[in-house]
């Protein structure tokens, strides 16, 4: 049987045991995006993971939404990171770097002085976000990118790959849901352009096809992975028509198939969530060649079931992780992750 505790390899990662750690937001960092004593203890302590997916990082100022989240945009900024993904390595794990640009999501309290909250088109997304200073405030109404700033996003993107891999990461996950950047950009709701980034089917899918391109080209696909839960309609997701998420995803994911990432990382949905349902890990499966990371509200015995029947290769577990550093241990010897035998 193949379970959690066989090895893997997702591109050139060799993994000890299919256990990954999902991507967790922690807002540990200094105001201004630089990283923490307290990152390197929270990530090494969790290193018996197969792979830990970082908390998003944003690769601009522009991309920053939350408060005392970190950016990763400068070699300094790498410099920061070198005592986490040493942590990591030197306890015999493994670590990657979560792009995430928030576009729109963002409030300007959470980010530098300078910095503009930009999106696909200028439209504010409902809902609210937390400041320090002012404690729960709308999002931001958005600036519209032009068509050139589109293009210096995405090299905002590769330079964040490059930064993450001379930080020691090893590899680099896009954030592509949760109504964050790309997802913007993929979604008719959000994306009324009429330029080469909208318009159009082609048009809407070319920014996240874009980004990866140049972050594969800059570190290579073997270290590159996807992150998406096609149908989430968090952060003000939302289509023009339910068939546009399906007909979106396919062409998303045929256009990228050539790239050959590493891996896929997909959020499935339940029943009866809200926005779209449909099974993202058979659509992942059906137009990916590489590896399939599973999450969401998994459990030890499901995951070993959907490995040893070829639903996924690794599961990744976020809410068990953040109570529990040693989950791994937990669940090689039965006990349940809450930590209650
Ligand atoms: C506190 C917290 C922060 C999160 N931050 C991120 C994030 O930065 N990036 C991301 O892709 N997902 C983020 N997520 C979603 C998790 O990666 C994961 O999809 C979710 O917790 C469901 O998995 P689980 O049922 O194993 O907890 C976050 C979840 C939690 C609980």
């Amino acid at each position: 049987m193949v379970s959690l505790f066989s090895p893997t390899s997702l591109g050139t990662l060799e993994l000890k045991n299919r256990i990954v750690m999902a991507p967790m937001t922690r807002s540990r960092s200094t105001e201004n995006g630089a990283v923490t004593d307290l990152m390197a203890g929270y990530y090494g302590q969790r290193a018996s993971a197969g792979l830990i997916v970082s908390e998003g990082i944003a690769p601009s100022e522009n991309g920053k939404g939350y408060c005392r989240t970190p950016v990763l945009d400068s070699p300094e900024r790498a410099d920061g990171w070198r005592p986490v993904t040493s942590a990591v390595h030197q306890r015999g794990g493994l670590i990657v770097a979560q792009a995430m640009h928030c576009g729109r999501i963002a409030h300007r309290d959470n980010k530098a002085p300078d910095a503009e909250t930009v999106a696909p088109s200028a439209i504010r997304a409902a809902g609210e976000m937390y400041t320090d200073s002012n404690g729960l405030q709308p999002f931001d109404q958005p600036r519209e990118l032009t068509e050139d700033e589109v293009s210096g996003v995405v090299a905002e993107y590769r330079r964040f790959a490059a930064l993450a891999i001379e930080a020691g990461f090893d590899g680099v996950e896009l954030h592509g849901t949760s109504g964050y950047l790309p997802a913007q950009f993929l979604c008719t709701g959000s994306n009324r352009r009429s330029d080469r980034y909208g318009g159009s089917l082609e048009g809407r899918i070319r920014f996240p096809v874009e980004v990866l391109e140049s972050m594969v080209d800059e570190v290579g696909a073997g270290r590159v992975g996807l992150r998406i839960c096609p149908g989430n309609p968090f952060n003000d997701l939302v289509d023009d028509r339910p068939e546009d998420v399906d007909e979106t995803f396919r062409a998303f994911l045929a256009a990228i198939r050539p790239l050959g990432l590493a891996w896929l990382h997909v959020i499935r949905r339940h029943e009866g969530d809200p926005g779209v349902v449909m099974d993202n890990l058979a659509l992942a499966r059906e137009l990916h060649d590489g590896a399939l990371i599973a999450n969401d509200s998994f459990d030890a015995a499901e995951a070993d079931a959907s490995i040893d029947a070829g639903g996924c290769d690794a599961v990744s577990f976020g809410r068990h992780f953040l109570a529990t550093p040693d989950l791994v241990a937990r669940i090689g010897d039965g006990r349940s992750p809450e930590g209650h035998p």
